[in-house]
């Protein structure tokens, strides 16, 4: 299966990170030094997908600035002889073709992804939230890819969760797919036979989450036009792929990597950790702050921060 285009639904209104994102869009935090959309448009370009399609809320250009080149500033850092951070800038702007369009209103994911429709065409294509960071060594895009092609069909990244925050995800209901059916990754094939949006732990079919990757075909743009508000009065991504499901096999892949929440407070934080402690130019001395921190509370002396505060 040839995918060309990624969408990158980023129109939402990120309330749970306020007041960060009072003015900032949610998808330029930065994990470390990086905004978390390149983190996601890096993922989908190693796993060979070069255009991306941001669809974008008014007021919220500077996510699409973060691609385009800045002569002024290019020219500056290559005057002071600044190489390194010179191709930092210069990185996202050659990393992939972005295109952009706009949601005029925050109606749901399903109606931000139909936003996409007249750039994606008649193809099947990618879709990204890159509020869920997914971090692994084959990207979560391309184990999603690899079962698409292999059985012709839409699949979505699956995650467990506890039972008590289904309320929290789309849920879906699977039934085991058949040895031969299995693709070769590690990670665990299922055949979708229900999707549910949000619902209460004692009524969820399972505890598979759906995350934010997909591979659908096109066919879900009109299925998402005939789709009613659902919960929270929104046009909802697992009522639409509901519609899909009547029509046609739909997977769900429980994907290798680990995943960070970086659209609520916490995952933020974990995803920021995680990171730098990866880094090997930063990760060492992060790390020996880190342990000196926690030591320090063990002991029961305040951090530095709530020593001030005190
Ligand atoms: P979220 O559920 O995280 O909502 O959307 P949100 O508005 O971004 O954040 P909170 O809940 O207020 O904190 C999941 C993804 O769908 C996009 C969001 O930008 C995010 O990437 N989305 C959601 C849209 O593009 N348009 C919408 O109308 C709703």
């Amino acid at each position: 299966m040839k995918v060309r285009r990624a969408v990158f639904p980023v129109a939402g209104r990120g309330t749970r990170m306020l007041p960060a994102t009072k003015a900032l869009p949610k998808v330029l935090l930065p994990v470390v030094d990086r905004p978390l959309i390149q983190v996601g448009v890096e993922e989908v370009v190693a796993a060979g997908v070069n255009e991306v399609v941001l669809v974008t809320a008014s007021g919220q250009q500077a996510i699409e600035d973060h691609f385009d080149a800045v002569p002024l500033l290019e020219a500056t850092l290559a005057a002071e002889r600044k190489q390194d951070l010179l191709e930092a800038v210069r990185q996202a702007t050659e990393l992939a073709t972005v295109m952009s369009v706009r949601q005029h209103e925050p109606r749901g994911l399903a109606d931000a992804v139909l936003a996409a429709a007249p750039l994606v065409g008649d193809e099947p294509f990618v879709v990204v939230l890159p509020d869920d960071m997914i971090c692994g060594a084959v990207p979560c895009t391309r184990q999603l890819l690899d079962v698409a092609t292999a059985h012709n069909a839409g699949v979505i990244a699956l995650q467990r969760v506890p039972r008590a925050e289904t309320d929290r995800y789309g849920i879906v209901a699977t039934e085991p797919v058949g040895a031969g059916e299995r693709p070769p990754g590690a990670g665990v094939l299922h055949r979708i036979v229900d999707l549910v949006e949000k619902p209460d732990p004692a009524e969820a079919p399972s505890t598979l989450a759906i995350v934010g990757r997909y591979v659908l075909p096109p066919r879900i743009f009109p299925l998402i036009e005939q789709t009613p508000p659902g919960y929270g009065g929104e046009i909802q991504l697992p009522d639409a792929l509901r519609l899909l499901l009547a029509e046609q096999p739909l997977y769900g892949y429980e994907f290798t990597g680990r995943r960070f929440d970086c659209g609520q407070l916490l995952g933020h934080l974990q995803a920021n950790v995680s990171m730098a402690l990866d880094r090997p130019d930063i990760g060492p001395a992060f790390a020996a702050f880190l342990r000196e921190t926690l030591a320090a509370m063990a002991a029961g002396n305040a951090t530095g921060a709530s020593k001030e505060q005190a």
